[in-house]
């Protein structure tokens, strides 16, 4: 069965910003290593959840019908996709008709065992997060994450036995401790859940006309969250397989999202007799000015769309991964990231190729056997940068399988650097100054087929950039696999390009 990836679906109340694009990001390297690796076609799942008092009062206050309103947000997280080069498969809505029975008919399922009863609730909520808070969990009477005051509401709800699920869920963190990416997470879950009851979940709400309605009590509306977690299966059903993909599925979440994910998500799909996921990567935050990049604060809203103007797509995902571990949070600033992309994609990667290529162009009319150049008798210095780059490719590989992207792009650039080094003291440019025709042949063969080994290693990474030098050096990614050793192979190239502009510093 094919693995699965998913982005949180994303609310329609605001044009997407960088932290949103992380998350794409974030899916789509896993799904070209993936596909590099183990040629597989993983799935990405992305989408939009579009209900909830939040949507509509956007769309009240934007003096716009609500589905025109969303629909026009709904088509920025489309098209953002492709341009951020992100490939997705399914693109899942909530007001799709289909997802909508289906939480409907769970609905139903759940109320038919006993899990969700009618009753009343009183408690604090968050209209950002769209969730109930506990008195100890608020900061100065405010939510912790949208920093803004909680409303006490008390209202007749639908609640579901949260509770019931308690010891199922222990007994899964115990068997499961690397469910959560990083780990730490699960233990903090574990322990959450080990300290006693659990409160029951308020599921639907009144007075809320934008919504799913519950079946046969029309003045509720389903909890925003269950309609939203269950989008998930309906990605799934919409491209074709069963619940059964959810063993294979990981979900890509922001740390602020955690709770709903590994409590109520599992919770609720054990009470509806459904599969549990793969696996949980939860990433920090992204800040500008140490501020969390949010809808609700204009000055942080960095659109992606405009940043890849001036920093390409591969420039900016490449940046991200290599400014912060996944799980911390991280400030931006724009010459941060120039400053990265600068370094290591246009004067590391980008001019090593160029010049190598040149010279293998002009003196050797842009060939160079793999048998000139024995691999046995190779210099030490050749052997040694050989034996290095493969050792940092099976470390990146690694880093990979364990969604350590930070790291994996770390090594990458610490391979290059070594690269570069070696190139340099070979300088193979002498050539012009009656340096050995043999020695300049060795290091320009070696050098190509370590770029080569790299630019694959670096394609989750830099699809765009990867994928032009691999042509250049007469390869196609789509035919491309992980190379874990370097076999020196004769290059052959037709032309040179400068495949990476360095960019302007602000
Ligand atoms: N709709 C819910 C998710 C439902 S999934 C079944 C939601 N939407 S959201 O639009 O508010 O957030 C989507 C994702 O973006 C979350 O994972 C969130 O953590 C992430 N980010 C929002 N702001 C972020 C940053 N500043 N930095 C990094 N990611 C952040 O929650």
């Amino acid at each position: 069965m094919t693995n699965v990836i998913t982005t949180p679906i994303f609310y329609v109340n605001g044009a997407p910003h960088l932290g949103h694009a992380y998350s794409g990001y974030l899916a789509d390297v896993y799904k070209r290593f993936r596909a590099l690796v183990y040629d597989e076609s993983c799935l990405l799942i992305t989408g939009t959840d579009e209900h909830g008092q939040k949507i509509l009062e956007s769309a009240v206050r934007s003096k716009t019908d609500i589905n025109l309103f969303i629909n026009d947000k709904v088509q920025a997280f489309k098209t953002l996709w492709p341009e951020l080069g992100v490939q997705t498969d399914i693109f899942v809505r909530t007001t799709d008709e289909q997802h909508q029975n289906l939480i409907q008919s769970i609905w139903n399922d759940l109320v038919e065992k006993g899990d969700i009863y009618l009753g009343y609730y009183q408690g604090l909520y968050c209209l950002g997060c769209e969730q109930y808070y506990t008195d100890y969990e608020l900061q100065n009477n405010c939510c912790p994450i949208h920093k803004i005051p909680v409303e006490i509401r008390s209202e007749e709800t639908y609640l579901f036995r949260l509770d019931a699920y308690r010891k199922q869920l222990i007994a899964f963190y115990h068997r499961s401790p690397d469910f959560i990416t990083p780990s730490h997470y699960s233990q903090d879950i574990l322990d959450y859940l080990k300290q006693g009851p659990l409160e029951d979940l308020s599921v639907s709400r009144v007075n809320v006309p934008w919504g799913i309605k519950v079946p046969n009590h029309q003045e509720h509306t389903i909890y925003v969250w269950i309609d939203a977690l269950f989008s998930y299966l309906s990605a799934l059903k919409k491209a074709g397989y069963d619940q059964n993909a959810l063993t294979q599925t990981t979900h890509i979440i922001g740390k602020d999202i955690l709770k709903f994910h590994a409590i109520y998500w599992p919770a609720l799909l054990l009470a509806a007799k459904l599969p549990l996921p793969k696996k949980l990567l939860v990433h920090g935050w992204w800040t500008i000015n140490e501020q969390k990049i949010s809808k609700s604060n204009p000055e942080t809203l960095i659109s992606p769309n405009e940043l890849i103007k001036k920093l390409t797509s591969d420039g900016l995902r490449y940046a991200l991964f290599r400014q912060k571990k996944i799980a911390k949070d991280g400030n931006i600033t724009h010459s941060d990231l120039v400053e990265v992309i600068n370094a290591d994609l246009a004067n590391n990667f980008a001019n090593l190729v160029k010049r190598n290529h040149t010279i293998i162009l002009k003196y050797f009319s842009g060939s160079i056997d793999s048998k000139l150049v024995n691999q046995a008798t190779l210099s030490n210095q050749s052997q040694l940068i050989i034996k290095y780059c493969e050792q940092v490719i099976n470390e990146i590989f690694h880093f990979y399988k364990a969604f350590d992207f930070y790291q994996a792009s770390l090594f990458w650039k610490e391979a290059l650097d070594y690269c570069n080094r070696y190139f340099h003291q070979r300088s193979p440019w002498e050539i012009s100054k009656g340096k050995s025709d043999i020695s300049v042949q060795e290091t320009c063969l070696v050098t190509s087929n370590l770029v080569r080994l790299l630019a694959i290693a670096a394609y989750p990474l830099i699809p765009t950039l990867a994928s032009q030098v691999l042509q250049e050096l007469g390869e196609d990614i789509a035919t491309c696999q992980w190379q874990p050793t370097c076999d020196l192979k004769t290059v052959r190239i037709k032309e040179t390009r400068s495949h990476f502009k360095r960019l302007v510093k602000p």
